[in-house]
């Protein structure tokens, strides 16, 4: 069920690099005048995606169907257009099971039946989730359909489109009634076709077509949140868009008078084409607010990543963590999060001369203590 929204202007959409077209990050300016939305560094803003209209008139072409025709949604049994449900309600880049099925229920040419019973045969394994993960549904239905589909089925098997999560990179101490929000293009190869991120392509691409109205709402964030005592120095670990929180904490802790010391170490590909918010950063830098360091993963013959950074200053990192110091991870879930905490426990192990098993509790005390936080995805 969709969440409440609220209707907001961008009024700010800058391309930060330029160096590559599979892996672009947007800065992007959200006004909210006329919300009642009131974040804090840390949190989140959800962003409802439209999906891409050519998507939707393909499908609508295969399916040979009047874009017009009334159908249910079947999570609230509203009525909408064909088109509009496909365009606003639906997850197209998802084959479900159901909708496997069905297809297979209706089509014509008997190897593509067989085909489509195999797969849908949990004897056969892993062939559904190869579906799964390499069509959508415009291809799938290209490749496998000969026959009209009845339309209120077909619409009943997808999955819901699911609002997309960005983390707030401003405080609004210093922007006021607005959110700042850095979003990287999501680029992949699925099947055999390359595809783009149903919300990051919506922002990217397609905004300009609603008038640059989006609809979002607040998602909270109280597992990662700057310490209260301003006193307390922090680490911030955020490759790529993980750096978007530590933007908002570094407005919200220069707006603080008396806070701490602030240590930054950033990752990304390349120095010259992907220091994003180069200026702002610097300019911390040379003010004694910031301590900053970054690895730039390809501008050598290895890799270098921020989980190396620490191992390179372990001992600094360590005597951080003596004085107090919170520290936070943001970014990517599946490996660079694992490669930090990875490195910590081997910092928190050499230092504290501890054992491993130490070591992991040492870390569970100072995530109990909120002296480690993630929000990582
Ligand atoms: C709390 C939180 C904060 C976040 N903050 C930020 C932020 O500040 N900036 C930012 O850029 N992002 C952020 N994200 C990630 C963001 O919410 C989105 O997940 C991201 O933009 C991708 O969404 P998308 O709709 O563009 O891509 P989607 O369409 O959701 O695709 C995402 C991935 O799913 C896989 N996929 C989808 N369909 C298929 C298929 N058929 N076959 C194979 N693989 C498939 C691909 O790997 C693809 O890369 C955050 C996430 C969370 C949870
Ligand atoms: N599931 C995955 O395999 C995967 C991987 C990356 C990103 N993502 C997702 O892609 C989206 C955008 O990512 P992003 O643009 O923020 O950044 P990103 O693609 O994670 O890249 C940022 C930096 O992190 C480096 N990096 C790669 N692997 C790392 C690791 N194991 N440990 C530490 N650093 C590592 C990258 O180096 P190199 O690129 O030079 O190796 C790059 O310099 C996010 O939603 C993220 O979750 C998924």
């Amino acid at each position: 069920m969709k969440v409440e929204c609220k209707p907001s202007k961008v009024v700010t959409f800058e391309r930060l690099n330029f160096n590559e077209t599979n892996r672009i990050l947007y800065h992007m300016e959200v006004s909210l005048e006329g919300t009642d939305i009131r974040y804090e560094p840390g949190d989140s803003i959800g962003i409802y995606p439209v999906n891409d209209p050519v998507q939707v008139a393909m499908i609508i072409e295969v399916l040979d169907v009047d874009p017009q025709t009334e159908i249910t949604v079947k999570q609230s049994e509203e009525k909408l257009s064909f088109e509009k449900f496909l365009l606003s309600r639906v997850n197209l880049s998802r084959c479900t099971r159901e909708l496997v099925t069905l297809v297979q229920q209706n089509v014509k040419d008997p190897i593509n039946k067989e085909k489509l019973t195999h797969i849908l045969d949990p004897e056969y394994g892993l062939l559904y989730e190869e579906i799964y993960d390499s069509y959508h549904v415009w291809d799938f239905l290209v490749e496998f359909l000969d026959k009209d589909l009845p339309i209120q089925e077909f619409c009943d098997t997808f999955l819901e489109l699911l609002p997309r999560y960005y983390s707030c990179a401003s405080t609004m101490n210093v922007v006021g009634d607005q959110v700042d929000l850095l979003v990287g293009l999501d680029v992949y190869i699925s099947g055999k076709y390359q595809r783009k991120g149903i919300c990051s392509y919506y922002l990217a691409e397609l905004l300009k077509a609603y008038e640059d109205e989006i609809d979002i709402f607040h998602l909270p964030a109280p597992h990662f949140k700057l310490p209260e005592d301003t006193s307390t120095p922090i680490i911030m670990i955020g490759p790529g868009t993980g750096l978007a929180p530590f933007r908002g904490f570094l407005q919200e802790r220069q707006y603080q008078e008396e806070s701490s010391k602030n240590w930054l170490i950033f990752g990304d590909r390349h120095e010259e084409h992907n220091f994003y918010y180069k200026d702002y950063i610097l300019n911390l830098v040379e003010n004694e607010i910031l301590k900053f360091d970054a690895a730039w993963s390809r501008d050598q013959d290895h890799k270098v990543y921020v989980q190396d950074i620490m191992r390179n200053y372990s001992e600094e990192v360590w005597k951080w963590l003596e004085e107090g110091a919170h520290l936070y991870v943001c970014g990517d879930a599946e490996r660079m999060a694992k490669h930090v905490k990875k490195a910590l426990l081997e910092i928190i192990q050499t230092h504290g001369k501890m054992s491993s098993k130490d070591a992991k509790n040492h870390l569970k005390a100072m995530r109990l203590s909120k002296r480690f936080q993630q929000d990582v995805y």
